[in-house]
């Protein structure tokens, strides 16, 4: 496995894969890489034939007020496991590599619409940083194929818009959200949680799971029936809400019946820990 820090160093190992292997599978992370990540890179490893990991903590996604210093940092740790994963390269750029002159200064990459509702309204000009970041690695790599995670599915739906938008010759992939086995979706924030904070958590999956049943059996609605007593116990039960949704999936709008496909998309925080979860939901034909 081959660990490129400096982006410049980037192309000849580059070239050299992509002429003995072929297609490029890649995986961007913010490292401190968990069965999530690890997923993620066995589905690359089957969809192409060699399979590049970035890692990079990218500030431009961080409000000033957010967790940038204090984000888990554990490199030595996610080398071996992209190591025993049998990953062909990892590209681990510092943050001159990738902003030069700084992200404040930097020419940002905003997808409307589906860039603004749900976290996007939370977190603002969180989006334009992920697009940003992620067009930056898609040109310093050069992927046939990129994965990623349901359980960020925004996120997902605002690259896959990128990518057509912008007309970039790239396969974008998604692999589901892989939990612990009492529902909660393993996340690097879970281990801000105190004891008692991870007692409660997997009721965000529970919650979403129920209304997502109770939602399909009354597809005509309104879904606020539903949806505004979950959000309510979410409240009782200790998290604060910063929103429980139904929104149809392609374009993010917001729905209030099972009229076409959906996804019930929550945010929500524990003491200073923001929780997001998702659950995919058929519309009955
Ligand atoms: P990060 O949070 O490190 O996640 C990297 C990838 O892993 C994303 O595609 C995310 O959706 C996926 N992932 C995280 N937790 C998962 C889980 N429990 N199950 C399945 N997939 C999971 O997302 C980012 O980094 C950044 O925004 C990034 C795209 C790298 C841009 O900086």
């Amino acid at each position: 496995m081959i660990v490129v820090s400096d982006t410049a160093a980037l192309e000849q190992p580059l070239t050299a894969l992509r002429h003995r292997a072929g297609r490029i599978a890649f995986v961007p992370t913010m490292g401190n890489l968990h069965d999530g990540h690890l997923a993620l890179v066995r589905q690359a490893r089957a969809a192409g034939d060699a399979v590049v990991v970035s890692i990079f903590v990218n500030p431009m996604q961080f409000a000033a007020h957010e967790d940038l210093d204090t984000y888990p940092r554990t490199l030595d740790d996610d080398l071996s496991a992209l190591r025993e994963a049998g990953v062909d390269l990892v590209l681990t750029p510092d943050k001159e590599g990738i902003y030069p002159d700084g992200s404040a200064q930097h020419t940002a990459i905003h997808v409307p619409v589906l860039g603004d509702a749900l976290c996007g309204k939370d977190r603002p000009g969180h989006f334009d940083g992920v697009c940003t970041v992620v067009y930056k690695l898609f040109q310093l790599v050069g992927p046939d194929i990129a994965v990623f995670g349901e359980k960020d599915l925004q996120q997902l739906l605002i690259i896959k818009k990128m990518v057509a938008d912008l007309s970039l010759p790239i396969d974008i992939q998604s692999g589901p959200t892989q939990r612990s086995e009492d529902g909660l979706a393993l996340s690097s924030r879970n281990q801000y949680l105190s004891a008692s904070e991870r007692a409660l958590a997997p009721l965000l999956w529970h919650t979403l799971q129920s209304c997502g049943m109770a939602l399909t059996e009354t597809p005509e609605g309104p879904s606020a029936s539903i949806i505004d007593p979950a959000r309510e116990a979410l409240e009782h039960a200790g998290f604060t809400v910063d929103y429980l949704e139904l929104r149809e999936m392609s374009t993010l709008q917001l729905v209030d019946n099972m009229d076409q496909d959906c996804a019930l998309f929550v945010a929500a925080r524990l003491g200073n820990t923001r929780l997001i979860d998702n659950i995919q939901l058929t519309a009955s034909r």
